[in-house]
């Protein structure tokens, strides 16, 4: 196959959750350039039909569906409505997060929060549209983490700011990472490929005293930036990644060279 084509969404079903997000906004945006069928799955419809309103402007026609990644139901009707309107799935990119606990000493309840959206909900999710891509015969899972998942939080960043590291989010983007590598096992044999990202912080105006202090640290000496997740996302979504399952892109920088 042409090398370009085998980077192609063309025909492709696609579903993103969270594509109103930081990052979740760039990778909706990619997939929609790559040629997808984009759905983007999100629990503020007001909010994401805005975003499409921006991407239709641009000549692209997304669709918008509801779903409460915490709510097992929801989870159901939205895969009745995907198998009912598109026939199934190719691609699931797996970006949704919530972040109710923002420091270690935040109440219990935060945390318990956080497992029914990160842990719980987001297991629920991608089980659910397996299946869906399971019935079209094949194609790839994204589960989008974080370096957060991999390496510990340097405190010393947050020194003097109102930022922190919040330590549910490192056990989530962990074990997404762990996850990863059992559904390859499970899903290989269906065809189906499953890969994680774990980027490093996507710049959005951060404080100052914090910027200098981490773009030093980097060796490309910066954050990261709306195009650099693009590619990454597109080459595993992709047929251009058609012999990488069960792996773990780290897309920080060189922050942990
Ligand atoms: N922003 C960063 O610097 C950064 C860095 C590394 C990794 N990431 C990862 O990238 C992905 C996208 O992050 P982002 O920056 O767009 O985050 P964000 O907080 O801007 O957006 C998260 C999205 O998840 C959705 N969401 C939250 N709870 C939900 C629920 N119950 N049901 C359905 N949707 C729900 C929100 O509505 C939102 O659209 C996440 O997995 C995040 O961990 C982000």
């Amino acid at each position: 196959m042409n090398t370009m084509n085998l980077f192609s969404l063309k025909n492709k079903v696609v579903l993103i959750t969270g594509g109103a997000g930081l990052y979740g906004r760039c990778i909706f945006d990619a997939l929609l350039g790559a040629g997808g069928t984009v759905i983007c799955a999100s629990r503020n419809l007001e909010n994401i039909q805005k975003v499409i309103e921006g991407f239709r402007s641009k000549g692209f026609n997304p669709h918008a569906k509801y779903v409460d990644q915490s709510d097992h139901e929801s989870i159901v009707k939205l895969k009745d409505e995907i198998r009912q309107e598109f026939g199934g799935l190719d691609v699931f990119v797996n970006n949704s997060v919530a972040r109710p606990m923002r420091r270690y000493e935040d109440p219990l309840d935060t945390w318990k929060e956080s497992m029914s959206v990160n842990a719980t909900g987001m297991f629920d999710i991608v089980r659910e549209m397996a299946d869906l891509i399971d019935q079209k015969g094949g194609g790839s899972i994204v589960n989008i983490g974080s370096m957060q998942g991999m390496f510990g939080p340097d405190f010393s960043l947050y020194e003097n700011t109102d930022m922190d590291s919040a330590p549910d989010y490192h056990f989530h983007k962990g074990g997404m990472i762990s996850l990863t590598k059992y559904l390859a096992r499970k899903f290989g044999p269906k065809n189906i490929r499953v890969n994680c990202i774990s980027p490093g912080g996507l710049y959005v105006d951060q404080d100052e005293k914090f910027l200098e202090k981490y773009n030093k640290k980097v060796p490309l000496g910066r954050m990261a930036g709306d195009d650099d997740i693009k590619g990454v996302v597109v080459f595993l979504a992709s047929q251009a990644s058609s012999y990488i399952t069960g792996e773990n892109i780290l897309m920080d920088g060189g922050l942990h060279a």
